[in-house]
């Protein structure tokens, strides 16, 4: 049991911790189950957090890993105070900066000078400590002029590194960083994870996902594995890293059991592509490079404008420069904003990629049914990576390669247009 005193000196504990999502197939069982009051559920549970005790003593580096859907991102929401646990007691000594998943706290009309003094607020600094602090962060943040410009017209680049910036410079106790890492290009990312070894070294107590795993091993001082919302494992980073691969590797043995790579599954339609529209910005391994990008309608018609429900084919070709034993091809989809809307590649759609040697050339078709998104003008970014999807190798990855513009789509509030029943009653 713990006692007040034990309790006190946790920087976070958590005490028999879940959390239940209500899940709804249909947007519209939402609205129907508030009109009935809830007196019907039309809502399915599911329970994203089971269970979890965990005491994280001050100044600890706390790694986390688990599949997608382990419930990583969720644990970080409870601790930061975003999310309500459905059971249980979370309680935690300190001040914490998060950088999440979603949503920075960022208000995108605001600009970044402004956005860098509101969050300074919400951390309990006053206008003064954060002019002190501000040619720090904006050193950081690399932003230059667009520091006065409003943070809608940041790049997904620009956007991270400011987040990271102010996170880092609000004076936290608990620092929460979940996997945003992976967004920004290699230079920033080493540059933040100097700065978190700083943090670590100057006492904070810090919790981190990240599915690089020799980061784990590299920084923690101790680790947690989370498997369908459980703490599987928690100790020592090497061990809680090895149960984690023996975990992966015995789900890809029963995935593939008797299931031998055969050229069976080659489509003989595709066809080599072997142009770039654009290449701004690339980074890599280089053991193989993206030749080329293109989306095409089902009657082969090279696309420019997609039209939502239309089904396209996104083909990308590769050509091998080492070789590489599980190549994975696959894509990110960004709004002009640079969030990102969709990702996907072969391993995640369950297409095994044989071993490849040098020059090989391996030609990749998505099969695509575009949502009711926002019309907007889209950027797919290509990129090929060798291992699986938890620990791999970016070996070429090209930023915004092409650019397509989703129109016709009517009038779309938010993000996507999604299905919504409305009814009405007067009486006079
Ligand atoms: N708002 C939500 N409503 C319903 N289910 C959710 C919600 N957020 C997350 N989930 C589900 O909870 C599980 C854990 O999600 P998450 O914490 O994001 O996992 P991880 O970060 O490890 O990938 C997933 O199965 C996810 O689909
Ligand atoms: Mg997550």
């Amino acid at each position: 049991m713990f006692s007040e005193e034990n309790i006190k000196r946790q920087a976070i504990h958590l005490k028999h911790l879940s959390k239940k999502y209500a899940i709804y197939d249909r947007p519209s069982q939402k609205l129907a189950e508030l009109l009935t009051l809830r007196r019907k559920r039309w809502h399915r549970e599911f329970w994203a957090l089971k269970d979890i005790s965990l005491e994280v003593s001050p100044g600890t580096t706390l790694g986390i890993v688990g599949q997608n859907g382990s419930g990583k991102s969720t644990l970080l929401q409870v601790v930061a105070g975003i999310l309500t646990q459905t059971s249980g007691e979370c309680s935690v000594e300190g001040k914490v900066s998060a950088l999440l998943e979603l949503g920075s706290g960022f208000s995108p009309e605001f600009t970044g000078r402004d956005n860098v003094f509101m969050n300074g607020a919400i951390m309990g600094l006053t206008h003064s400590q954060v002019e002190k602090r501000l040619e720090d962060i904006l050193d950081f943040a690399e932003i230059g002029e667009f520091v006065d410009q409003p943070v809608k017209t940041y790049s997904s680049g620009m956007f991270m590194r400011l987040a990271f910036a102010v996170a880092i410079h609000v004076d936290p106790d608990i620092l929460l960083v979940d996997e945003v890492l992976a967004v920004g290009d290699l230079v920033f990312q080493h540059r933040c994870t100097n700065r978190i070894r700083r943090l670590r070294q100057e006492g904070k107590t810090i919790l981190f996902v990240t599915h690089d795993l020799q980061a784990i091993t590299r920084f923690c001082d101790r680790a947690i594995l989370l498997d369908h919302g459980q703490k599987l494992e928690d100790g020592d980073p090497e061990q809680v890293v090895q149960r984690y691969q023996a975990l992966i590797a015995g789900r890809e043995q029963k995935a593939g059991s008797g299931e031998v790579w055969t050229g069976a599954e080659q489509d003989q339609n595709l066809q080599v592509v072997s142009t770039i529209p654009h290449i701004h910005h690339r980074y890599g391994d280089g053991g193989a490079k993206v030749i080329g990008i293109i989306l095409h309608s089902s009657e082969g018609e090279v696309l420019n404008e997609i039209r939502a429900g239309e089904e396209v084919h996104l083909v990308i070709s590769v050509q091998f420069v080492r070789p590489l034993q599980n190549p994975i091809i696959g894509f990110t989809i960004r709004d002009h904003l640079g969030v990102e809307i969709a990702a996907s590649n072969t391993s995640y759609e369950g297409l095994h990629l044989p071993p490849t040697n040098p020059e090989d050339v391996l030609t990749v078709g998505f099969q695509i049914q575009i949502p009711e998104l926002r019309p907007d003008s889209y950027s797919i970014s290509p990129a090929v990576a060798n291992g699986n999807i938890w620990q791999h190798s970016i070996e070429d990855w090209i930023d915004n390669a092409y650019i397509v513009n989703l129109v016709d789509s009517g009038l779309v509030y938010g993000m996507m247009r999604w299905s919504v029943q409305a009814s009405y009653r007067w009486e006079k």
